[in-house]
């Protein structure tokens, strides 16, 4: 988790957070929190409750936010203060969410400066549990957090499963990390049209196909593309689906991903990902090719030299032709060694997608094992747009402002034609 990049600075630059630390032992790991928010460009009001004070001070808050820590409803001078934090608030985050907090939270109660702002604010609220993982399970914390999760506005983040404080055994309990509670915040931030609640399906990743059960026909893909497509995406308030080959990265926050190992079960589970599917990004570098025979035991040197048949696989994008959504918005990566518009344009056409994505992986920076990449974005009108040397974070970004205008549009006649794409305000 700790490797995972912070989000982008836009959808922080000057958003107020106000966060939320009830009194659990999670609460230390809320500094880091407030301090990743403000090294983003939040300004971050921590608000504590008294027994959080009991775990860690204000004053810890104050020296990684630059800003005052609040602790009471009646603070001097400022009889408003709850009106006005709650105002203030773009999003409201309360971590760690103690099952007495949530219970509180659930019903109402308004007893202390945090759970009145709860009541006051018309800001996103996201709730962080943490607890140990006997109070979890219990009956009266499920139902608690159950009605917070239908609360409109209300986003229930975790918990995570792993150990507990005090020695007890693993269990569903601990409280996010603060990298992806960071990613949760960012999202109730930059949700909006069209991308709230839509299906988004992404493939990343090689594909790998067995020739013995130790060696197999790959390719140099890293996943990294994909991987940053299905985040922004996710961070855009999509439903995204992520449909991987092996790879060495952690599951985008938010994610639902599905780990295949051949180019043949990728085409399965894009099958079964695909009816309702809205955008449909495919980034993986699917192996053409799969040894005619898998071995059942490890091929030995002895038998030197030898000659491996390869078979065609199947060409998944082409096959969704059939069962797409009407009006889903698809597009397409092109690997191109050379001719790098005419063979892309060519497979814009041939695999009938809205827009392809072409990069040479020979160029400096770009395509496999590496942060950056340099892409061409080919659409249905002929528009051909060259995005400069950029990290695969802010070509993903680029790619989803592209498809935005697109997403709705029932058929090529009433897509955008060609023009710069609109920019997102955050
Ligand atoms: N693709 C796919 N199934 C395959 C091969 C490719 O779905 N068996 C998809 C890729 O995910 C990508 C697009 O098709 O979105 C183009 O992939 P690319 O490897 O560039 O092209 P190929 O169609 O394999 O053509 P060639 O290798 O001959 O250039």
């Amino acid at each position: 988790m700790a490797s995972r990049p912070l989000t982008p600075r836009r959808p922080w630059e000057d958003r107020r957070v106000v966060l939320g630390v009830a009194g659990g032992i999670a609460a230390y790991k809320s500094v880091e929190l407030a301090r990743n928010l403000t090294r983003l460009g939040a300004q971050v009001d921590v608000v504590l409750t008294s027994s959080a004070k009991e775990f860690v001070t204000p004053l810890s808050f104050e020296a990684v936010t630059g800003r005052a820590a609040h602790q009471s409803l009646f603070s001097a001078g400022d009889s408003a203060l709850h009106i006005r934090l709650a105002r203030e608030a773009d999003v409201v985050c309360v971590a760690p969410a103690t099952a007495n907090l949530l219970a509180e939270a659930a019903h109402g109660f308004a007893g202390d400066l945090l759970t009145t702002l709860l009541l006051a604010t018309e800001a996103p609220v996201v709730l962080c549990p943490a607890m140990n993982h006997h109070m979890f399970r219990h009956v009266q914390t499920q139902a608690n957090l159950e009605v917070l999760a239908r609360r409109p506005g209300y986003l229930v983040a975790g918990p995570a499963t792993g150990a507990m404080a005090y020695g007890e055994e693993e269990g569903p309990g601990r409280m996010l990390e603060p990298e992806e509670i960071v990613e949760h915040l960012g999202r109730a931030l930059a949700a909006g049209p069209p991308w709230s609640g839509l299906p988004v399906l992404v493939t990343a990743g090689p594909t790998r196909e067995p020739l013995d059960p130790v060696r197999f026909v790959g390719n140099r893909s890293s996943g990294r593309m994909g991987y940053a497509i299905a985040q922004a995406a996710w961070r855009r308030g999509a439903a995204v689906t992520l449909i991987s080959g092996p790879t060495a990265l952690d599951a985008p926050v938010g994610v639902e991903r599905v780990v295949v190992e051949t180019a043949r079960e990728m085409q399965a589970a894009v099958a079964k990902a695909l009816p309702g599917s809205r955008v449909v990004i495919m980034a993986a570098a699917v192996a053409d090719f799969r040894p005619a025979a898998t071995e059942a035991s490890k091929i030995k040197r002895n038998g030197a030299p030898f000659e491996i048949v390869l078979e065609a696989n199947p060409d998944i994008l082409v096959e969704t032709r059939r069962s797409r959504t009407p009006g889903a918005v698809v597009v397409g990566f092109a690997l191109e060694t050379g001719d790098l518009v005419t063979n892309a344009g060519a497979k814009l056409k041939d695999k009938a997608l809205d827009l392809i994505v072409a990069n040479d992986p020979r160029e400096e920076g770009s395509g496999f094992e590496v942060e950056t990449n340099r892409v061409t974005l080919l659409d249905q009108e002929g528009n051909t747009e060259e995005l400069p040397l950029l990290s695969k974070a802010e070509v993903a970004e680029r790619l989803l402002d592209r498809i935005e205008p697109m997403i709705g549009a029932t058929g090529a006649a009433s897509r955008t034609k060609g023009g710069r794409p609109r920019s997102r305000s955050r």
